[in-house]
């Protein structure tokens, strides 16, 4: 719909300044990104000071007398000696090699936000027994297996070793910096706060006495934006002044640092010296920049360093405003001292140093000790959680488009794929299928009869998603709102009133989902009873989350608008997000009575939103640089334990040309998650409408990605259990291997796959770099083979994308073309064996109902392949699961054998039913294909080549 009529819709409903407020959102979506509606950290008054502060010494002490050793836990005061302000500083031993270091006021004079236990940690995390092995000088000594913490009393610093390798520490360059909660200097203290710990009254004059004395103490300090804020027209009363918390973390020995997404930037991480510091907080940011720090969409705030010996990481458990600078004393070298360290050779060991700032909350950090890559992606879902093991359909193909215009439209999308013969599971419905933007609704003209709608999709096994936002239309006949509104569900501006701000429907208001009483609330909205028209086969996308508010700053929540339990958006905005789509998840799995899995995909995130949904990156623009970036974007989301994840295929705005199009098809092809959409003023571009030679290549990549689903389910049925990404950069399999730790226009899916798409206009050709010394790679279209630790200038036309399978693997793919992906349950596997240069391979596949959480009741098939010696076996590696399904093995193709044999036999474990099967052996590219071994995928069997 073009702009125009949108604001004569919109005009017809309300006055023309907010008519101009939705005018110049669709003015800025046309254009790039509006740069001046983010704050820069100059504009950010915590954030200019705490980057600012750089004392020459910490003033942080820890008191010696106030020592308490537990078990597993050590409590000591710190106090800051410039104001005498006190802390508690606890540290906690953690199992799978973890530490967890908090930091709070002593007695802050208003509590400060904890993000509650069960929300981005799963639960509370289990604890380790530390050894408290006393002082050595001026340092206590903590003890865990073998690692150890160093703790520095005077000044404040901790340092992490593991078998006395320093791996990180805490305030070595002095940046901590914990503004105390304090009245302000003009105003009364409040009548209930005036009791003191025993509960006697303290005396009002005294404490305001006390405050000024301290605030005196700070006065030090530049106090602009304290207590007031202003950002562009907006002013941000700030009731509570400051409370912004920070600290540096280093990583002695490291140079490559990666993580905290969501930045559109390189996946290994930049210094920051010239530019701002990294940020993170929740925005809607369209089009927007590539390669800079800005904050957009999503926020994990989690970061690794990896060197040839070791992983470690941070986890900063904060959920307010938090910038990270990071600088290196490798990187951040100039030309000229480069050169002069070649001339007299250098030393120097290197090292990552980052300094991690909030706007509010405790200090709360998680040191994840690794050593190797799989520890700390382990250790981190320990903390966070995992993604559960997503229903097949939704690991395929999903069309979207903002908007299918009605039924008809819906009818033809999905008439046309089969028409052309490509596959797809998920159509999705945008914003105006609703009765104007009013979510849980219909446009009724257009959608008359959605359940028939959806039906004439599930007969096909397709399944349909519509939008449902968090903003709620403030109109007295939208019951979703007034029910809201009337059990006072609503978030309070600082007045205590409920909170209006501008998004899609105009005047809106917004559920307080931080509350789980409204989290309860709002899952009910989705039982079938409620949410009219919609079937079992209906899923959904929660997008706008962050949240995004057309008239507030920086296009969310004023930060002074109140939650539940009376804290500020300030405190929680990062999460905020999350408890949208987790309450959106919980209730579609609710509507089944608990028995379906489901599928919410979020565009807002946070630590622990990997549990409920799936997250793709915002609104990207239809040019070649962002299809680049996406690789490092969903490489980077994939390493935060946001595994199911993906870019909008062709790019969200402008109006990619096939040549792009194909291109984007071929990468998208391998995201976790894979879905094609384009803004509302883009021209139509289902693939079938490309020309008939990109049709081709695109129906091909479509049907690459369905016959490798059984992988990519196997992969997310591992990762449920090991929080591994699935869309891998290489140093995760290679990580002595330095010549990868850069690497992100290149990536693994699993172990097995090395994928190197093409990303430029024009090229043909693409440099692949083939990792692990003694590997071999075999191109899965022809099996030509490549050496690793190789880069190798290979072929890649259009039609071709460079995809390689390890050798020392096997894959099972399901080869038949099939409509949908639930017509393909019952289909046969293909083994593809790649032999490693030892003959060997192995390989797992996981196999169940593929929709439900029966799996969880073990009816499920988990199979390990082995090649050796020339005899293939099926083993079952996990006893507890067993599924009866008609699944079967249809062929199996084992590359890289290097004659052709007389015989193949097959017989089941016992060494009975031995059978002779067919083979066909290709001398030239070393393949041999074995046909019909026939044997049901449950089946323990043993093949022997002679
Ligand atoms: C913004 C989302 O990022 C985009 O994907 C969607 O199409 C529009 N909102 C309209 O709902």
């Amino acid at each position: 719909m073009a702009m125009s009529t949108r604001c004569a819709i919109a005009r017809s409903k309300m006055s023309l300044t907010k008519c101009f407020i939705l005018l110049s959102y669709f003015i800025c979506q046309l254009y790039a990104v509006q740069r001046d509606n983010f704050k820069t950290c100059e504009q950010s008054s915590f954030c200019k000071r705490q980057r600012a502060y750089q004392p020459a010494q910490s003033p942080y002490v820890a008191l010696e007398d106030s020592l308490k050793i537990t078990s597993n836990t050590i409590d000591i005061q710190l106090l800051n000696k410039d104001n005498n302000v006190r802390f508690l500083l606890t540290i906690f031993g953690l199992q799978d090699n973890m530490f967890r270091i908090k930091m709070n006021e002593l007695s802050p004079i208003k509590e400060r936000y904890e993000i509650p236990v069960g929300d981005a940690l799963k639960e509370e995390p289990a604890q380790q027994k530390i050894n408290f092995a006393g002082k050595d000088k001026d340092k206590f000594v903590i003890k865990m297996s073998n690692h150890k913490l160093l703790l520095s009393l005077s000044p404040f610093r901790i340092d992490a070793y593991t078998d006395e390798t320093p791996v990180m520490s805490l305030n070595s360059q002095g940046l901590l910096k914990f503004e105390q909660m304090r009245i302000k200097p003009e105003a009364k203290p409040p009548a209930d706060d005036s009791a003191d710990e025993n509960g006697e009254e303290a005396n009002p004059q005294e404490a305001v006495e006390n405050q000024e004395e301290k605030v005196k103490e700070e006065k030090k300090e530049d106090e602009t934006g304290m207590w007031e804020e202003t950002f562009k027209t907006f002013t941000d009363s700030k009731p509570h002044g400051p409370s912004s918390i920070g600290i540096d973390v280093s990583f002695p020995g490291f140079e490559n640092v990666y993580g905290i997404p969501e930045h559109a930037d390189t996946m290994a991480l930049k210094t920051t010296k010239s530019t701002d510091p990294y940020r993170l907080f929740n925005l809607d940011v369209f089009e927007y920049d590539l390669y800079n720090p800005m904050a957009l969409y999503g926020a994990v705030p989690l970061m690794y360093a990896h060197n040839e010996d070791r992983t470690v990481g941070i986890f900063w458990h904060n959920a307010a405003e938090t910038w990270i600078d990071i600088s290196s004393n490798t990187a951040d070298k100039s030309v000229f001292s480069h050169i002069a360290d070649f001339v007299k050779g250098n030393n120097e060991i290197p090292q990552t140093d980052t300094h991690w700032f909030s706007e509010s909350g405790v200090i709360d950090v998680f040191l994840l000790l690794g050593p190797t890559p799989r520890d700390v992606f382990k250790q981190y879902s320990r903390l966070t959680g995992t993604t559960q093991l997503p229903p097949l359909y939704s690991l395929a193909y999903h069309q979207c488009r903002w908007n299918y215009n009605d039924q008809d439209d819906v009818k033809a999308v999905d008439a046309n794929f089969d028409k052309f013969d490509i596959p797809f599971d998920v159509i999705w419905l945008d914003i105006e299928h609703t009765d104007g933007k009013k979510y849980f609704t219909w446009a009724h003209d257009k959608f008359p009869t959605p359940e028939e709608m959806i039906k004439n999709l599930s007969v096909k096994g397709r399944k349909l998603v519509t939008i449902v936002d968090p903003h709620l239309k403030r109109e007295d006949g939208y019951s979703v709102y007034t029910d809201a509104r009337d059990r006072g569900f609503l978030i309070k501006n600082k007045d205590g009133n409920d909170y209006e701000g501008w998004c899609w429907p105009g005047s809106s208001s917004w559920p307080d989902f931080t509350n789980p009483v409204v989290r309860e609330w709002w899952a009910d909205k989705f039982a079938l009873s409620e949410y009219k028209g919609s079937t079992p086969d209906l899923i959904v996308w929660n997008d706008m989350n962050e949240p995004s508010v057309f008239n507030g700053p920086e296009i969310t929540f004023h930060k002074d608008v109140k939650h539940y339990n009376n804290f500020e958006n300030r405190d929680l905005h990062n999460i905020y997000g999350m408890y949208v789509h987790q309450a959106t998840m919980e209730g579609l799995v609710k509507r089944s009575g608990g028995k379906e899995r489901s599928f919410v995909l979020t565009r807002a995130f946070f630590a622990g939103s990997q549990r409920y949904s799936a997250v793709w990156t915002g609104d990207n623009i239809g040019e070649w640089s962002h299809l680049k970036v996406s690789i490092p974007m969903v490489l980077s989301l994939n390493l935060a334990g946001i595994t199911f994840s993906g870019a909008d295929v062709g790019g969200f705005f402008k109006n990619p040309d096939p040549e792009l199009l194909t291109r984007w098809y071929q990468t998208g092809a391998f995201y976790p998650f894979f879905r094609a959409h384009a803004h509302l003023d883009t021209r139509r571009r289902e693939p079938y409408l490309l020309p008939e030679e990109n049709i081709k290549i695109v129906r091909e990549a479509l049907r690459l990605r369905y016959s490798l689903l059984p992988y990519y389910y196997t992969l997310f049925y591992q990762a449920e259990e090991d929080g591994l990404p699935i869309f891998r950069p290489l140093w995760v399999d290679y990580p002595k291997d330095k010549d990868v730790f850069k690497i992100d226009d290149q990536f693994l899916i699993g172990s097995s796959l090395l994928v190197k798409p093409v990303t430029d206009q024009g090229q043909t050709n693409v440099n692949v770099y083939f990792p692990g010394k003694d590997n071999v790679w075999y191109d899965i279209d022809t099996y030509q083979t490549y050496d690793g630790s190789m880069t190798i200038n290979v072929p890649a036309p259009l039609d071709k994308i460079p995809v390689y399978q390890k050798g020392g693997s096997i894959i099972a793919r399901k080869l038949r073309p099939r409509r949908s992906s639930s017509l393909m349950y019952q289909d046969p596997f293909t083994l593809i064996v790649c032999l490693d240069k030892q003959g060997k391979a192995e390989g797992e596949l996981y196999v169940d109902d593929y929709h439900s959480f029966q799996y969880k009741n073990g009816d499920y098939i988990h199979r390990q392949f082995i090649f050796n010696k020339n005899t293939l076996s099926s083993k079952n590696i996990d006893p507890k699961g067993q599924f009866n399904t008609r699944e079967w093995i249809e062929k199996i193709i084992i590359v890289g054998f290097p004659n052709e044999p007389k015989k193949i036999t097959i017989a089941n474990s016992s060494g009975e039913n031995s059978r002779i099967l067919g083979f066909q052996y290709n001398e030239n590219n070393k393949s041999l294909t074995i046909r019909k071994p026939g044997d049901n995928i449950a089946d323990i069997w043993t093949l022997v080549i002679v």
